[in-house]
């Protein structure tokens, strides 16, 4: 028999269905709330309310269960490539052999961008921060491939994802190129996803370049690790914005500003600015403890807590493994990773941080690698969106081929009541 879940308001008593995932996780249907009591539901930031429901990824916060459909991802990131990972996320299923070179071939065939993209990331001062730039030129896309896609065509669907995954790592190396004053590299494509992306942001233009397989294999972790979600703030962005049928490239680029707030995916470069600061102060760890936990201080752990994990963050366990890992195979020692562990540990132990289940997120330990690797620090959460971009884009097809309606929340009104001037 169907659960019901009931309500009683004003002397009535009204049912609702009990809707259940894959997983056993329950949820209250309450599509049918305002017409049988005019009542809504007021959830600020959504805490307790599903927005969809998802086949993509699975996310158990109490235990530290994460899987892009059904896989491990710790396994996925120990086995199988960022492209097979996008494959997976996007249409469902792992590629097999055939399909995988079909997408990578479709990929190198797209990999240009119009040559006028130029003119408008030249148009940017150098100091512009490279998220703004990306998600501009992601919005500019728009102009340069102007067909509109019928969600309706596998055909159509399938060429505009392999224009975005095609395009957008060149318009990613090209705001890191930019700050560094470099000359816009294009893209190789005898190479594998990665290894192209590594070469078109660090190949110089006087020497020939040749990616070390440890940069290689921690880039393919790492944009695995950051490649799916669920309905975290940036991808419900893109859902949002995509329900209104604004294209692919208009709910990626909202989704980008989304994932840019230090809250969200900018909090791996305000990690490391912390960690800095924290050395430049004479890395008393201890004394920036007590900041955190001073209310009256704004200051909080940046790469700590988070909204669905309350026992551990299963991407921050591998991320910090790989840390150690990476800086010992490059023979880099850098004191900020010290501090890191050094946080993490009394934080681990503190009252304040273990009542509340604060534990390292995934952007504690990935500006430490990314910093090794060589890329600036604001360049950082580029790099999450580079990772996050199959998961944007599975989450946009799911919610367009399932004729979503469009988002849009209700308020409780607490301005003025009719006035007369
Ligand atoms: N440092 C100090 N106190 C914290 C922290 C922190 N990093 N995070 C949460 N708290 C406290 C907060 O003050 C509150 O205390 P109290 O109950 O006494 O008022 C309690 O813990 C609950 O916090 P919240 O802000 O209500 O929790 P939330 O679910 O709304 O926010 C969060 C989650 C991730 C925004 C928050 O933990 C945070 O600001 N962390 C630092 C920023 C960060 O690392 N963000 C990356 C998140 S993971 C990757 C991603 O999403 O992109």
């Amino acid at each position: 028999m169907e659960e019901k879940v009931q309500l009683s308001y004003n002397g009535q008593h009204i049912e609702f269905p009990l809707v259940e995932g894959s997983q056993g996780e329950k949820a209250i249907d309450i599509q049918s709330l305002r017409a049988q009591t005019g009542l809504i539901t007021l959830d600020p930031g959504y805490k307790n309310t599903g927005s969809c429901s998802s086949a993509i990824t699975f996310l158990d916060g109490e235990k530290g269960i994460l899987r892009y459909r059904g896989y491990d991802i710790a396994a996925l990131a120990e086995k199988v490539s960022f492209l097979e990972v996008a494959f997976l996320l996007i249409f469902g299923e792992l590629p097999t052999e055939e399909q995988l070179t079909k997408l990578q071939d479709d990929i190198h065939h797209e990999s240009l961008v119009d040559e006028d993209i130029k003119t408008i990331l030249k148009s940017f001062p150098k100091s512009a921060h490279p998220m703004g730039v990306l998600s501009s030129l992601t919005s500019a896309l728009i102009s340069f491939n102007p067909s509109s896609v019928d969600v309706d065509s596998d055909e159509d669907m399938y060429k505009a994802i392999v224009l975005l995954m095609a395009k957008f790592p060149i318009l990613c190396s090209w705001a890191q190129r930019k700050i560094k004053g470099l000359p816009l590299n294009y893209a190789d494509t005898s190479l594998s996803y990665t290894e192209n992306f590594a070469k078109m942001m660090f190949r110089m233009p006087q020497q020939e370049y040749t990616a070390k397989p440890e940069i290689i294999r921690a880039l393919n972790k790492l944009l695995i690790l950051h490649a799916d979600h669920e309905q975290n703030c940036s991808t419900s962005t893109v859902r949002i914005v995509g329900s209104s049928h604004a294209g692919l490239f208009a709910s990626i680029s909202a989704g980008i500003s989304a994932l840019w707030g230090p809250l969200h995916g900018g909090a791996n470069q305000a990690v490391i600015e912390m960690l800095e600061a924290i050395k430049e102060d004479g890395g008393d760890t201890e004394k920036f403890m007590a900041k955190a936990k001073d209310k009256n201080d704004p200051f909080r752990l940046m790469g700590f807590g988070h909204r669905v994990y309350k026992n551990f963050d299963p991407r921050a366990k591998i991320i910090k493994q790989t840390a150690d890992e990476v800086l010992g195979q490059l023979g880099i020692e850098d004191p900020i990773l010290d501090i890191a562990k050094k946080l993490e540990k009394q934080a681990l132990n503190d009252p304040y941080f273990v009542d509340r289940k604060l534990y390292p997120n995934v952007d504690f330990y990935s500006g430490i690698i990314y910093r090794a690797m060589g890329i600036p620090t604001e360049m950082f959460t580029v790099m999450f969106a580079l990772g996050r971009l199959p998961g944007w884009i599975a989450q946009w097809r799911e919610m367009r081929l399932g004729k979503e309606p469009i988002g849009r929340p209700r308020q409780i009104y607490t301005g003025h009541t009719e006035r007369f001037i």
